[in-house]
């Protein structure tokens, strides 16, 4: 066994595989492309999904790499076990139909005993019960003692819907001293002595949503070795956290902290939490994650919250995350360079995330600290749910940090009551927002193999190679039918880089069909989603396709000043500006972009101006093909976490724009026409919004504008150009009236004052005013009562007032009459009663309100009765 660190067992297992035929790819990006199952990539196969089920060719049949993993499920364990962590990387190799388990094993073997030198003796192995197969290779071909074959039940493999099956896992005894000592302590014991290091998954089943599994036509192997595992077992490290894959994090933390790791569980624990999220929250942002309260968003937010708690814990008062982003570039400078190069932006967001945090969770502490006091001393053991979604929507405590610092204290929380606010509070915006999102099932596409499809923006004629509806692939589809449709060759411009996809209509020798978009392929194949709108499409079927040219036009406007517009917020606001998501359809242009404060008034037109300039110089929008580091070397702006072939399309215009792009563009800038910004607003932490409109959209808008004024300006029998002095002129027109309307309000206050006071009874020794008087709000209502109590010295108040439907009391009583027994909150109470409302207070001074207003008299002749009671 020899020393190596994990950059060198990185390259040294990529470099074995290769020289096993394997093609090497880089890691793919953390968020899952066209996988709605998946939230992010949790394992090396999950990017490989379609090509074990064979709904694609892969483009190798062997391949292998070291895959970013994030997996929360066992949150709560990471910082207090050796092994678990959010964030780590997944070495594999996979056979998709062409391997099986006897290389599989043989190679596992091969790496682990002769290329890092594991000593034999101390590997073990499990295998399923029934999988005799593997049994006897592990005997025979690699010749392992059968004590040391152990079968387990729940060796088999899955992840959600999608390939699995049964394994077979790799342990390595760490020796004695490691283990808990029980006399039963073995291969799968939860100590640390044996630890699992790769996983050999032999995928022949594909599980469907309803849990049905079905056996593959080909056999596939997928395999899971964790890096960090494998480092600490060459570097000799009790666990994970003391490898250079970590520990770096840990040492900077502990000096920050002024504590000394190995020293306290409480203290190494929050070390740990940190130097694994840390790792997760800089990598997660890297890929195009940003904190928010949904979806893989929100797993970054709880994942960083929970580390900036465990800072506090330390006693660490200031912002101390972004620092980290540093040493976990380093630890990846080789394996994932792209850390390096956003290393700017990623601090941004974290700074931002952190401080905004930080000023909440004193707050939130303080207000949970006091619940838990008062649980511990009552016995209630459950924290309301509402409390805890209070902390969370208010204080933004994710629900399991409050779970977590509840469990620290032994106590728990009413996850429904939780859930049941959020859900109101979600029913809420989604009515606001009505998602109409349709969903597309993909069918077999195994069928596609062979067939030669390709693009072409001229093609005016093709054969239809694949029909399908509802997932299942048809040969023939009807009147009215929604469809899938691939064509053997297409003009369609399928929807990416937040262009939306042509429409138009394909008419064969029987029917024809509206396409409403065109998508692609997780491999690049386009095809058409839409409806039949007469007769019948058949497979084979020979079709006219026409596109939508003038919304196709429109679109690539819209597109090319949407780089334009790139180019123009970099150089106005700044290098940090980076796309968070685009939006280019034939009315209009939505650009999400990071940046950190709003953009002003000036910026706004500034920008504006910047692009309409380009457009005024009418240059040619150049699209080249050219190798990927070519492209990188010209400086092009590629997306967070896209992915590209080799040979990538670059859009320039002049020395202005070049960006990697697949989408529909102008020839030449001037056919932009005009460009206008309709919006400028923020829509999450750090991230803003621009929406325009260009051509004739533009000219569309200013027209509306001008309508708008001239009808403005009608109304107030004024032109355009004298709106504005004439708004001015009526504004303090307003004001004058305002002011003279409150001297009118205050006379005749005073006047329902001295006509209150005229009828004042005297009940017992009390004196009492009672009556309805005209106040517009509660307020009004109040001041009247006031003035009233003030001028009768001693005694009790009781209006009323109708507004609108509704009617307001107030009662109050001088200190006097309450030593009597008077208490106006009573008074109140009884009084709203009796014209269906309710309300109350204090016993000087109580207000209600009640529906019906037609019942106001007696509900004042009711106060006057309870007022009597009081004095009896
Ligand atoms: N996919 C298998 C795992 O994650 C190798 O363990």
């Amino acid at each position: 066994m020899n020393y190596m660190t994990g950059s060198e067992l990185r390259k040294k297992f990529l470099e074995f595989f290769a020289s096993k035929d394997h093609l090497i790819l880089p890691s793919y990006p953390l968020i899952p492309e066209d996988d709605p199952t998946l939230l992010l990539i949790g394992a090396g196969m999950a990017p490989f999904k379609p090509f074990f089920t064979g709904k694609m060719k892969p483009p190798r049949v062997r391949i292998s790499t070291s895959q970013k993993c994030v997996r929360t499920g066992d949150i709560e364990n990471v910082g207090r076990t050796a092994r678990h962590h959010t964030f780590f990387e997944m070495l594999g190799n996979f056979s998709f139909g062409d391997y099986f388990k006897k290389e599989a094993i043989a190679w596992a073997w091969e790496f682990l005993t002769e290329h890092i030198y594991l000593p034999k003796d101390k590997l073990w192995v499990t295998i399923h019960p029934k999988d005799e197969e593997a049994f006897e290779i592990w005997k025979n071909d690699i010749g392992l003692p059968v004590e040391r074959i152990i079968r387990l039940e729940d060796n088999f493999w899955e992840i959600g819907p999608g390939p699995c099956g049964p394994c077979s896992e790799i342990y390595i005894d760490l020796g004695e001293e490691r283990g808990c000592g029980s006399e039963e302590c073995g291969v799968g014991c939860n100590c640390d002595r044996f630890l699992e290091i790769w996983n050999l998954v032999f995928t022949q089943y594909d599980r469907d949503e309803a849990g049905n599994y079905t056996p593959l036509a080909k056999k596939n192997i997928d395999t899971g070795a964790g890096l960090e595992r494998i480092a600490s077992v060459l570097q000799n490290k009790k666990s994970n956290f003391e490898t250079d894959l970590l520990f770096p994090i840990i040492e900077h933390t502990a000096k920050v902290a002024g504590v000394t790791y190995g020293r306290s569980a409480k203290t190494d624990v929050s070390l740990k939490v940190i130097a694994d999220h840390g790792r997760s929250m800089t990598v997660m942002i890297g890929d195009g994650i940003l904190p928010s309260n949904e979806g893989r968003g929100y797993v970054l937010r709880r994942i960083l919250r929970r580390a900036v708690r465990h800072g506090r814990l330390m006693g660490i008062e200031k912002t101390f995350l972004v620092d980290i982003v540093d040493i976990v570039a380093a630890i990846f400078a080789e394996a994932y360079p792209d850390i390096t190069d956003k290393k700017e932006y990623i601090k941004k967001v974290i700074r931002q995330e952190e401080e905004r945090f930080q000023t909440t969770l004193a707050q939130g502490m303080e207000l949970l600290n006091g619940h838990i006091t008062e649980m511990v001393k009552s016995g209630n053991k459950t924290l309301n749910g509402t409390i805890a979604f209070q902390l969370y929507d208010t204080f933004g405590f994710p629900w399991e940090l409050t779970l977590e610092i509840l469990l620290e204290h032994d106590l728990e929380l009413d996850k429904a009551g939780f859930d049941q606010a959020m859900s109101i509070q979600r029913e809420r915006a989604r009515a606001a927002r009505q998602d109409n999102e349709e969903k597309i099932v993909l069918p077999d596409l195994s069928r596609l193999s062979g067939e030669k499809l390709s693009h072409d923006f001229g093609a005016s004629n093709a054969k239809v190679v694949l029909l399908w509806k509802d997932g299942k692939v048809m040969e023939a589809a009807h009147d009215d039918e929604e469809i899938g449709v691939i064509l053997s060759v297409t003009p369609f411009y399928a929807e990416g880089g937040g262009q939306i996809g042509d429409t138009g209509t394909l008419t064969g020798p029987m029917g024809r069909v509206q396409i409403a978009t065109a998508k692609k392929l997780p491999d690049g194949t386009i095809y058409h989603w839409g409806r039949i709108i007469e007769g019948t499409l058949k497979t084979g079927d020979m079709v006219a396709i026409e596109v939508d040219e003038t919304r196709r036009g429109s679109t690539a406007r819209n597109h090319t000043a949407t780089h334009l517009l790139q180019a123009a917020l970099r150089s106005v606001l700044g290098d940090h500006v980076n796309q968070a998501g685009s939006m280019v359809t034939p009315e209009r242009l939505r650009f999400d972009f990071t940046h950190f404060a709003p953009v002003t008034q000036e910026q706004v037109s500034e920008i504006e101006k910047i692009v309409n300039h380009q457009i005024l110089k009418n240059s040619q929008v150049q699209k080249r093909e050219m190798p990927q580091d070519e492209a990188k070397k010209l400086g092009a702006t590629a997306l967070f976490g896209e992915k590209y072939g080799d040979i990538v399309r670059v859009v320039l215009v002049d020395d202005f724009s070049k960006e990697l792009c697949g989408g529909v563009h102008v020839s030449s800038t001037g056919e932009i026409g005009v460009f206008k910004i309709v919006a400028e607003a923020g829509i999450g932490s750090g991230v803003r919004r621009i929406e325009a409109v260009t051509g004739f959209g533009a000219l569309e808008y200013i027209r509306d504008r001008e309508t708008t004024l001239l009808q403005a300006a009608h109304a107030l029998k004024t032109r355009p150009e004298e709106l504005l002095t004439r708004i001015d002129a009526l504004q303090t027109g307003i004001k004058e009236l305002e002011q003279e309307l409150n001297a009118v309000k205050a006379k005749l206050a005073k006047g329902e004052v001295e006509e209150l006071l005229s009828g004042v009874e005297t009940i017992q020794g009390v004196k009492v005013a009672v009556g309805v008087v005209a106040a517009n709000d509660m307020d009004a209502l109040r001041s009247v009562a006031d003035m009233v109590r003030d001028r009768l010295g001693s005694g009790v108040v009781g209006i009323g007032a109708v507004n609108h439907d509704k009617v307001n009391f107030v009662v109050m009583a001088t200190k006097d009459v309450v030593a009597k027994g008077v208490h106006a909150g009573n008074i109140v109470k009884e009084a709203a009663k009796v014209a269906g409302g309710g309300g109350g207070g204090r016993p000087d001074m109580a207000q209600a309100g009640a529906k019906q207003a037609d019942k106001i008299g007696e509900s004042l002749e009711t106060m006057k009765n309870v007022i009597r009671q009081q004095i009896k």
